[in-house]
């Protein structure tokens, strides 16, 4: 009843500030349940150096009328192609996206897009900005006006009408990033990972915000399309989360119905439990854990530095996690140490992930397990742990293309931008920067090699040899 109410006054506002052209022109508002969107063996690839590059495969995907939906995945799975793919701004390589029916032929007329980086233009102020999405549909000047000054005060910006860009803190450009969206009234709103660019506070408050808007039914969208990495992220906003799984390429590994009573709390054991079922989905890995031995080995050898991206995780960060797991038995419960720590369980995964190509730990159901190297690891001195790192980063491929690279070398020195093409092949520009960062960092613990920021090179390590020496001889 309220709902319905408030949904009637806005529409009473809107005919009077002169929205009215934009619902006027589709016959009426989709009633919740109805397909609005719709990806049916969708697949993706682009063109590399060696051939195409999948990112995308048979993905079937519907998007109806009043849901979230979230699009959940580690780094490099393909969510923000997907999203792309959704909102017709690049086209699928085969299969169809269909909007309300039609399939699409470019940029999708029912969706808009708010992104990580805010993608403002800087010479113009917050009601220009804003009033860019409507002067692509071709609406009139005055009617932008106050269509833009609406979708302002909707979203907190009130005041704010003059302001340059610049002059905005991160959670105020976000929210011009989600007025220009949302003053079309598109069908489905789509967000890239709108809140990681902002910080903790700033986010939860944003998302926050935009939760009660859309119950509230004064949201001038009928359907959220949010692409995370988040998990917590997804189950706190979701009606549906789709997790999509990185390699070889992205498909949808598992589907999750939220079901959670709005707002939701974070301290219920439903949503606990959701998070840690999504959890495991997400690192692969079943309850009963995996089979550690001649598997892996296998699963070595075909590692490239294209399958087997690096994750942002220091040595600091990974030998803290890996002492912590010593100190607790060896054995722990990732989602528990989480919460003592105070931190989400997402905040753990890189260093997961890294003790995991590493060979220090496996994970068995929601344990994380030290294997011996990684108790090893863990307990060692600086000297000692070093050691050790330099023989496990050898399972890291970035690192030993570095290494190999600069041994073939006669000067023992390469440029950082010789690995950063060789990437750029497989990754985006970010996705490369945060890599080489992470293999600078374990190249030079490991002593491996070093890195000067000017001129931006690698140097062999010029006691490379004699500690490899030393280490095989260790061995033998
Ligand atoms: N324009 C492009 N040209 C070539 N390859 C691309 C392009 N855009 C993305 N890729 C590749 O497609 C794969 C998926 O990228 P995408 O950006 O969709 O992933 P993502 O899940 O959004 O990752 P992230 O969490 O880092 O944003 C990556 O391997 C990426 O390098
Ligand atoms: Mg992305």
């Amino acid at each position: 009843m309220v709902l319905n109410a408030l949904r009637h006054l806005r529409a009473d506002r809107q005919a009077r500030a002169g929205l009215a052209h934009l619902t006027a022109d589709r016959p009426r508002r989709p009633a919740d349940g109805e397909l609005l969107l719709e990806s049916v063996g969708l697949t993706k690839s682009y063109a590399g150096a060696d051939g195409e590059l999948p990112v995308l495969s048979g993905i079937d995907l519907q998007i109806r009328a009043g849901e979230v939906v979230a699009l959940l995945g580690k780094s490099g799975s393909g969510k923000s192609t997907l999203l792309r793919c959704l909102a017709g701004l690049v086209p699928a390589s085969s299969g169809r996206v269909a909007y309300r029916g039609s399939p699409l032929t470019g940029a999708n007329p029912g969706t808009a897009m708010v992104f990580q980086t805010f993608a403002l233009l800087p010479w113009l102020t917050v009601q220009q900005n804003v009033e860019l999405g409507l002067e692509a549909k071709g609406v009139p000047a005055a009617e932008r006006t106050d269509a833009a000054r609406q979708a302002i005060d909707l979203i907190g910006l009130d005041g704010f009408e003059s302001a340059y860009p610049k002059e905005l803190s991160g959670g105020m450009r976000q929210r011009v990033g989600f007025a220009r969206a949302l003053v079309v009234e598109p069908d489905v709103l789509m967000m890239d990972e709108p809140f990681s660019a902002l910080d903790v506070l700033t986010a939860e408050n944003l998302r926050g915000e935009l939760m009660e808007l859309w119950e509230s039914g004064q949201f001038p969208t009928r359907a959220i399309v949010l692409v995370t990495h988040n998990i917590e992220e997804a189950v706190l906003m979701a009606d549906r989360i789709v997790v999509l799984g990185a390699r070889p390429y992205g498909t949808i590994r598992e589907v999750f119905e939220v079901g959670l009573e709005r707002p939701r709390d974070r301290n219920s054991p439903a949503f606990e439990d959701l998070i840690d079922r999504v959890y495991r989905t997400m690192t692969g890995r079943q309850k009963e854990g995996r089979v550690p031995g001649r598997h892996e080995a296998l699963e070595l050898e075909k590692r490239t530095p294209a399958n087997t991206p690096l994750p942002p995780a220091s040595v600091d960060g990974l030998s803290g996690l890996a002492e912590m797991v010593l100190d607790r038995g060896g054995r722990c419960d990732l989602a528990d140490l989480a919460d003592e720590l105070g931190l989400e369980v997402d905040d753990l995964l890189p260093q997961v992930d890294a003790l995991d190509l590493l060979g220090f730990t496996t994970l068995s159901g929601d344990d994380l397990l030290l294997t011996d190297t990684g108790t090893a690891f863990a307990g060692a001195d600086v000297q000692e742990s070093k050691k050790i790192f330099a023989e496990a980063v050898q399972h890291a491929p970035l690192v030993t293309l570095i290494t190999k690279s600069l041994r073939n070398n006669s000067g023992g020195t390469r440029r950082a931008g010789f690995f950063r093409d060789l990437l750029a092949h497989h990754f985006t520009d970010e996705q490369v920067t945060r890599q080489l960062e992470t293999a600078t960092d374990w190249g030079r613990y490991a002593e491996l090699y070093s890195y000067d920021a000017e001129p931006q090179e690698y140097h062999l390590d010029e006691n490379d040899d004699t500690r490899l020496a030393v280490t095989a001889a260790g061995q033998g």
